[in-house]
């Protein structure tokens, strides 16, 4: 039998999981599980470069594990675990880091970004947060690492960091490619639909455990266009809420821009923006309810971080070892 290709993915538990991640990421990932050996995990490692309130971080790591379950991906065929529970991590990264360089971690986009957001905390884990990131990867010899357009560049870095380590090592770890979601897979922000879906603008930013009246809420006050055009076509250069909107309504009906563009015919954004609300409402009540079941369901919760966590070790450790060979640690 051929083997599988590896796929792995992580998100940061720095917020509440939103419609951006469930349809740009989550979902997807859901839908490969049979073609692929997949991991994914928390990285709550990451999310300590931004000062995090300790029982939040651990509230939403957990509810994070439960919504991934919720959202389809199955314990038993994937897996699933916390970043800062397999320690090999965070030994990789300390090698790696001495495998990067000063101009490149410096030339990060998202660097730059954060360490203009948050000036009074520059702190060296934001700034070598990509080799942590390099290590995530390497560490479990993937084929494929599904990320946001905005991610591209630290899996390049990683790209980068592998081919110098081989190249002085000889063949130790594989060489990643990013997979970028294609463009209706990416969600903007219902106020702000120029920007990718985020946390910072909770008004526009549609969390996964929301109830149902604060979803349709939300798509009533939705940005649609200046024009005054009133009506729902796919134009995303000069209608870009309409456009998010319909690739919303799109992803969770499985209809096409057409199909959606004949059904609202005349109809205006009075009828378009609360049916989407109506489409995204009966997608996410399953996966709120189950979420919240699952929160509630310590024990099992607990199992299934404690294999996860076990079966990455697992893996992880084999690469470590060879690295650690590699450059000439002792051996026990
Ligand atoms: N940096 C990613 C983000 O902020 C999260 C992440 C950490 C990740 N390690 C990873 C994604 C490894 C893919 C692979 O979105």
């Amino acid at each position: 039998m051929e083997e599988k290709k590896i796929m792995l993915s992580g998100i940061q538990p720095s917020g509440d999981l939103h419609l951006g991640n469930y349809l740009g990421a989550i979902k997807n990932w859901a839908d490969r599980v049979d073609a692929f050996d997949c991991y994914y995990f928390m990285a709550d490692l990451h999310t300590i470069t931004v000062r995090q309130n300790p029982a939040d971080l651990r509230r939403r790591s957990m509810q994070q594990l439960a919504a991934y379950i919720a959202c389809g991906l199955d314990p038993e065929k994937n897996t699933l675990f916390l970043q800062s529970m397999v320690p090999q991590h965070a030994q990789l990264s300390w090698v790696l880091s001495c495998y990067t360089q000063f101009g490149e971690l410096s030339r990060m986009t998202q660097f730059k970004d954060k360490s203009a957001k948050h000036k009074d905390n520059i702190n060296a884990g934001l700034f070598t947060y990509p080799v942590l990131m390099a290590a995530d990867i390497l560490l479990y010899q993937p084929h494929y690492v599904p990320v946001g357009a905005d991610q591209k560049q630290h899996v390049e870095l990683t790209r980068d960091i592998a081919q110098r380590f081989n190249s002085i090592y000889g063949d130790v770890f594989r060489i990643p490619e990013p997979y970028i979601p294609k463009a209706g897979a990416r969600i903007y922000g219902l106020t702000t639909p120029g920007d990718k879906m985020s946390k910072s603008i909770p008004e526009g930013c549609v969390f996964i455990m929301d109830d149902p009246a604060t979803i349709a809420r939300k798509f009533k006050r939705a940005v649609t266009d200046s024009d005054r055009e009133n009506c729902v076509r796919f134009d995303p250069e000069n209608k870009p809420g309409v456009a998010n909107l319909m690739s919303i309504y799109s992803s969770v009906t499985g209809k096409s821009y057409e199909e959606i563009e004949k059904e609202f015919e005349g109809q205006g954004y009075g009828v378009f923006k609360p049916a989407v609300g109506e489409a995204v409402i009966d997608t996410l009540r399953p996966i709120r309810e189950e979420t919240e079941r699952l929160i509630k369901d310590k024990a099992y919760l607990e199992q299934v971080y404690r294999e996860g966590a076990q079966k990455a070790s697992y893996i992880a450790n084999k690469t470590l070892r060879k690295v650690y060979k590699k450059v000439g640690f002792v051996q026990i």
